[in-house]
């Protein structure tokens, strides 16, 4: 069995990068790690513990990833993601409950990190088409948003999920202790 499973859903490809970033920090060697795109898992692969990514999709996790989640059983599981909202604790708070609520209680949840990340031009042109019909105040906020996760993930998510991946394994290590 591996050690680590780094496995992402991302379809524009900034969760892959956050991927990349996570597979690259952790502390082993190439054999006992491996970094898959969801969608070319069938679950030939198995490891002790699981980084889980995922791109929010209507403030949730896609089913394929629920249907990973749900799947695994006395694994230790640290989630990641990117989202088009900013950094306001209480989405990525409510993005990580969201996604824990597919996770049975044999696993270990070990923690979340969570970024913005850039959307396509066609969300922008879609909440500009919301004028007249919704409430400006919020389309104007629908728009920063917009234009705030344009220039993300950036060096500085990169760098917090780096040392995410520290943090999850320091935690790991403290785990086989305490079950050793
Ligand atoms: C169809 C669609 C639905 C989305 N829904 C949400 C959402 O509910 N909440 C949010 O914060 N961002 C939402 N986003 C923005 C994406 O989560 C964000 O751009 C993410 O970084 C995409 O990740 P990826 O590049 O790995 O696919 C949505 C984007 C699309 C295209």
């Amino acid at each position: 069995m591996l050690k680590y499973l780094v496995i992402y859903a991302s379809v524009t490809g900034n969760t892959r990068l956050l991927a990349e970033e996570i597979y690259n920090a952790l502390p082993v060697s190439p054999k006992e790690k491996k970094l898959v795109d969801i969608r070319s898992w069938h679950g030939e692969a198995d490891a002790e513990n699981y980084f889980v990514g995922f791109w929010a999709n209507r403030g949730s996790c896609t089913l394929e990833i629920i249907d990973l989640l749900s799947s695994l059983h006395s694994r230790n599981v640290a989630l990641f993601g990117t989202c088009g909202m900013g950094a306001g604790s209480r989405y990525y708070d409510a993005l990580e409950q969201n996604a824990r609520v597919w996770l049975s209680e044999s696993n270990t949840f070990l923690g979340s990190y969570f970024c913005q990340g850039k959307m396509p031009i066609e969300v922008r042109l879609k909440y500009e088409s919301y004028r007249g019909k919704a409430d400006d105040a919020r389309i104007d906020q629908m728009l920063s948003y917009f234009d705030e996760a344009a220039t993300h993930p950036n060096r500085q998510d990169f760098m917090h999920a780096h040392m995410f991946t520290e943090r999850m394994v320091s935690r790991i290590k403290d785990l086989s202790l305490e079950y050793a």
